[in-house]
């Protein structure tokens, strides 16, 4: 297992509380948002709990809904439905006397809870097309990256399941909240990297650390580490410093253009407000055209006048916009 890196008081706290309830098979909640370690610490559960040396079994909730939910979970038996040409266990069975992990559990399509509840209350199913009534031992966990609590309100979630899933919820706080362990993960990550690539790790330079403890890291740990790998990849030179920063990266702190040319104003802060919603909206310019209340046609329209280009996610393609990313620093985010 991979070391967690804590290094705040209150990660410190979150973690006491994870080893506790390690420790005896009581429904466990973690919620925080995409990239935090629900995942990580989903597995250190496990990993802690006397079901260590039996499987830990993680289902994705989110994509799954009717039937491919039920034969996910629960299995099926052979001819039960069309293309189902051999017995198959679900991923209940799979977990017996270890860990289930229901990720993204908040989207557990509605037409499916019933069922799901009733299964959690005794832990008795039958497989799809089955008339063995299949007892399993299975310890759940469950992550979450939405409001669950909204989710119940809007009538999108059974309050039953949740109270039953929530019994002990454990939050893990965004990056951005706890910046001060930035340094210590970048210097774990490195070492993973280079015992992973086999590869000397490379000292980093006091202003990359600083760039990284200014920026909001909307990705959590998943975002920091991806990038690191990136860098450490590319990186040639024995030291990492700024010009080894990608320039999406560097384009969040981009400093805006001091002008007394209106046309110029004009241009600067509509490309700024074109490219901001454009990043928000994963690239969607239909909608973009719809939100700053001109025509798509006139989007086009200044996407081509002004020079803007956007990849298919939305995020903006470096050229003409930023030729020198390191000269134009302002070290300020104006994003997220
Ligand atoms: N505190 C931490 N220490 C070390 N690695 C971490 C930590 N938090 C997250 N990670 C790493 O970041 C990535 C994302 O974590 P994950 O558990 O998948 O997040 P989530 O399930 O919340 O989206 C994983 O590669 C994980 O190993
Ligand atoms: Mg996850």
């Amino acid at each position: 297992m991979q070391e967690f890196i804590l290094g705040s008081d209150v990660m410190h706290s979150m973690m006491k509380v994870v080893y506790e309830v390690a420790q005896y098979d009581v429904n466990v909640l973690l919620t925080g948002e995409s990239g935090t370690g629900k995942e990580m610490l989903a597995k250190i559960i496990h990993l802690q709990s006397p079901r260590a040396e039996n499987p830990f079994v993680p289902v994705n909730c989110g994509v799954l809904s009717g039937l491919m939910f039920e034969d996910k979970l629960f299995g099926h038996e052979k001819g039960s439905f069309t293309g189902a040409i051999r017995r198959e266990k679900g991923c209940f069975e799979m977990a017996d006397k270890g860990t289930l992990f229901l990720d993204e559990v908040s989207e557990i399509p509605l037409e499916n809870q019933v069922d799901f509840l009733r299964v959690l209350e005794d832990f008795r199913f039958l497989r799809i097309g089955g008339n063995e009534l299949i007892e399993v031992d299975v310890r759940i966990v469950s992550a979450t990256n939405k409001d669950f609590k909204d989710q119940v309100k809007r009538g999108l979630f059974r309050e039953d399941l949740f109270y039953r899933l929530h019994v002990v919820p454990i939050y893990i706080p965004p990056l951005r909240e706890r910046k001060t362990v930035i340094p210590r993960m970048v210097d774990h990550f490195l070492n993973q990297l280079a015992a992973n690539y086999k590869k000397p790790k490379p000292p980093v330079k006091r202003e990359v650390i600083d760039i990284f403890c200014r920026y909001d890291w909307p990705g959590n740990v998943r975002e920091l580490k991806n990038l690191l790998e990136r860098v450490f990849i590319i990186n040639d030179d024995d030291v990492i410093g700024m010009e080894h920063l990608p320039s999406d990266f560097l384009w969040h702190f981009r400093e805006p253009p001091r002008m007394t040319d209106l046309e110029e104003v004009k241009r600067a802060a509509e490309t700024q407000a074109i490219l901001d919603v454009l990043h928000r909206l994963g690239g969607d310019k239909e909608r973009a055209a719809r939100i700053l209340r001109i025509s798509p046609r006139t989007l086009r329209y200044k996407l081509n006048k002004y020079n803007i280009k956007v990849d298919r996610r939305g995020e903006p393609v470096p050229g003409d916009m930023l030729s020198q990313p390191g000269e134009r620093l302002s070290l300020r985010p104006l994003y997220h």
